[in-house]
């Protein structure tokens, strides 16, 4: 049986195959962009690890796939559809294609617009089992809606009765379309996600106890934010230069946990850490 809350220096295909079927709740993950950057020169089989992503996922395990296209020749490569769309084809449902907004993108003056999304695409197996949505402020709050909203209208767009009176909710789902500040967690990888993207999607996608996979490790943000959040995970890594950073942030990552338990049992006062 492979062993857990450990990362593995290999080719996530060789970490997959020591899995069982259905076996993970939640994978968050990014792959090589169209071999955007040279990450030490690996490569990766992407229909072979879609194809093990589908068995070792649980039956309403979700996986999210994070990604983006290169331009080649003037044109934009068009990957990350044609990955969504296998996904589909061996089964998985593309349960949501929500968008990673990057707040501070880099401008390049290219004759285009410039690139300031990356693609998350939420892919399931069957019904997701679980999702534990993330609650926003409605900017109206409070005030009257007239029964004019999508649910206290009828198919002629009048109001139902008794719901005139309605007020709008003080809280609603937040939107597939997520604005996050591009920050590193840490130097030394050209291309990690920023931590408030893993963060939210494992409290979304997944409970305490379950268990989290990123095939593409990188720097270990996965694992760093799944441990902070009480997650079981397994990480994939092919090259050793980065494994080396991520035991570095795993290390860290377990710390910070030790002295917020010690916090909240009393043990040590707030001006030490
Ligand atoms: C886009 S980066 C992931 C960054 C990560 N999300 C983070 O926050 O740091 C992709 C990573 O996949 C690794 N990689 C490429 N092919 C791989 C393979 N077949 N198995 C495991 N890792 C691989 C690369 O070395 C690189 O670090």
């Amino acid at each position: 049986m492979i062993e857990i809350n450990k990362n593995y220096n290999e080719s996530n295909l060789e970490t997959m195959a020591k899995m069982p079927d259905n076996f993970i709740d939640l994978t968050i993950t990014s792959p090589p962009y169209d071999n955007l950057r040279n990450y030490n020169g690996y490569s990766f089989d992407f229909e072979k690890i879609a194809k093990e992503l589908y068995r070792v996922t649980k039956q309403g395990g979700v996986v999210v796939w994070v990604v983006g296209d290169a331009t080649i020749k003037g044109s934009e490569t068009g990957t990350s559809f044609k990955q969504a769309l296998f996904f589909k084809s061996i089964g998985f449902n593309l349960h949501d294609t929500m968008m990673y907004r990057k707040i501070n993108y880099i401008p390049l003056t290219h004759n285009r617009y410039e690139q300031e999304f990356e693609y998350m695409f939420v892919l399931s197996k069957g019904k997701p089992k679980t999702f534990n949505p993330i609650m926003v402020e409605c900017k109206t709050k409070g005030s009257k809606t007239n029964g004019r909203t999508f649910y206290q209208t009828n198919s002629q767009n009048i109001p139902t009765e008794g719901h005139k009176n309605d007020a709008v909710k003080e809280y609603k789902q937040k939107g597939n379309v997520w604005e996050i500040p591009t920050n590193a967690g840490t130097k030394g990888h050209p291309a990690q996600f920023p931590e408030q993207l893993a963060n939210d999607h494992i409290i979304s996608w997944s409970n305490e106890g379950d268990l989290v996979y990123d095939p593409f490790m990188g720097s270990g943000t996965t694992a760093k934010m799944s441990i902070l959040n009480n997650r079981n995970w397994i990480g994939s890594e092919i090259s050793s230069e980065y494994c080396d950073i991520i035991e570095e942030r795993i290390k860290k990552a377990w710390e910070e946990k030790r002295k917020e338990k010690d916090l909240q049992a009393g043990t040590i006062f707030g001006n030490e850490m």
